[in-house]
């Protein structure tokens, strides 16, 4: 089958009451992601030739949500939910005929690719597929009927007789149809039933009817098909998620002080004989070289590190590009635009942003360096602002090769400071400070002769 016919439909009309959430359920992020992207990147990468959101509550803040997705979307409105049949038929006028049409669910967001394309192609292009999975407790599930070995239908837990409620294959909902058959078929629901709704299930006895083939397939995990409806479910699928996340990353060798104290939230790519501290958050995409270390409690994003370079404990790392055997920490801060060359060393109560350092250049202990370019081995003094902001506009600041600056100073931009400048301690310095020169700008000390120090009058 050629999967470019493929239609995928998500339904992510509902209100997700038990969320008590101003924010549609589907916006609810996993991992840092909303739900319905979890389901719209796995779906596609199915690479479907319609991809289709049925949307109801927040459907404004649904689509918009979705405006730069790397996908074309579809969308349709659902303004009542009166159930999945139903929320189906909204979409039917947009699909292709050419393939069959998967539908899955916004707020279901950890069904594997793999378990998809097995329910796809054993479907084929001819049959009903739907994804079962056998449960400890299928209470609320829509029941799997079988005659032998053969689906007769599926039956609600509303609707569903004593002897049908123990049965124990359970609807998990997602379900693969040949397209023809599902645009007719849905014109055929009725509401006639325990709920009022038009239940999508009810194809499958239309099928059965109709002498369509049958077919399931199961997932390998339960947490695939897990739903969120409320936040403790979304909780629970955040650990699950954050487990086999976890799981991968000790798995390609990377080294974790405890793989219950991690959390990626979004792309963290790590080289070899990387180690990894507890408390780590991981955001956007983060790239970890050969041999890096991350100490505990550090909040990465959109951050490269460079191999060798250590990350000390308590460091906050926002868009920046980090070199090799770069030494960052304990409590610094980087944001972004900044790029650090090899060697570099951030220390202490640093926050540097918008600029770039080059190789084996230092800044140890209680500098701000803003807007600025920074050259080699230039040792930034402990205490040093670089003063970007003049309450109107931010200027630049150059800081050449081998230059000094003193504990305390201030650089009044737009500055440069000449390659092995130095500048004394305690410095405020507004104009060009010439190249391999001492310079200093303080008031003189000044020591007075004969000055005595004020006493208490006797009362
Ligand atoms: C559905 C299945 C049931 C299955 C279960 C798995 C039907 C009739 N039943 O039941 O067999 O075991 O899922 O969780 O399909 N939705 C809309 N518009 C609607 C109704 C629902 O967009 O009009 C969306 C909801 O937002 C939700 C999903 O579809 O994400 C499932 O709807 P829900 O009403 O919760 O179905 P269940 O009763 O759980
Ligand atoms: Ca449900």
């Amino acid at each position: 089958m050629s999967s470019s016919a493929l239609n995928v439909v998500v339904l992510a009309a509902g209100k997700g009451k038990r969320m008590n959430s101003d924010l549609p359920k589907v916006l609810h992020p996993l991992a840092g992601k909303p739900l319905l992207g979890h389901v719209l990147d796995t779906a596609g990468q199915l690479d479907p030739a319609r991809l289709i959101v049925v949307i109801g509550h927040g459907a404004q803040a649904v689509q918009t949500m979705f405006l730069q997705h790397p996908r074309p979307l579809a969308w349709a409105e659902q303004t009542q939910q009166l159930g999945t049949g139903h929320a189906v038929a909204q979409a039917a006028g947009q699909l292709d005929p050419g393939g069959p049409t998967l539908i899955l669910y916004g707020d279901v967001p950890l069904t594997r690719l793999e378990t998809l394309q097995a329910l796809i192609n054993a479907a084929g292009t001819s049959a009903l597929g739907i994804l079962t999975a056998v449960v400890s407790d299928p209470t609320g599930y829509g029941r799997i009927v079988r005659e032998g070995n053969a689906i007769t239908r599926i039956v609600e837990h509303k609707d569903a007789s004593p002897e049908e409620r123990a049965i124990a294959e359970i609807n998990t909902g997602i379900m693969v149809v040949p397209t023809t058959f599902l645009q007719r078929a849905l014109g055929l629901l009725r509401n006639e039933n325990a709920q009022g709704e038009y239940y999508l299930t009810d194809l499958v006895g239309i099928a059965v009817a109709e002498g369509l083939p049958v077919v399931s397939a199961s997932p390998e995990h339960e947490w695939e098909t897990e739903g969120v409806n409320s936040k403790v479910q979304l909780a629970t699928l955040e650990r699950i998620h954050q487990h086999n996340l976890a799981q991968q990353l000790l798995e390609s060798g990377v080294t974790l002080a405890d793989p219950t104290r991690l959390d990626v939230r979004g792309q963290l790519r790590c080289g070899r004989d990387v180690i990894i501290d507890v408390g780590c958050v991981f955001e956007g995409t983060v790239a970890l070289g050969d041999g890096v270390r991350v100490g505990p409690y550090a909040v990465l994003k959109d951050v490269t590190v460079g191999a060798g370079t250590v990350i000390h404990p308590y460091c906050h790392l926002d868009g920046a590009q980090i070199g090799a055997d770069a030494v960052i920490g304990p409590f610094a801060r980087l944001r972004p635009t900044t790029s650090l060359a090899d060697g570099v060393h951030i220390g202490n109560f640093v926050e540097v942003k918008n600029a770039a350092l080059g190789a084996n250049s230092k800044a140890n202990h209680l500098a701000y360096v803003g807007d600025a370019t920074v050259g080699a081995r230039v040792n930034v003094g402990a205490g040093t602002i670089v003063a970007n902001y003049d309450g109107a506009n931010k200027h630049r600041t150059v800081i050449e090769d081998d230059a000094h600056t003193g504990s305390n100073s201030v650089l009044v931009a737009p500055i440069v400071v000449g390659a092995g400048a130095t500048i004394g301690a305690g410095s405020t310095v507004t104009r060009a400070v010439p190249a391999g020169k001492l310079t200093v700008a303080r008031a003189k000390a000044v020591t007075l002769n004969g000055w005595t120090r004020p006493r208490k009058q006797a009362k």
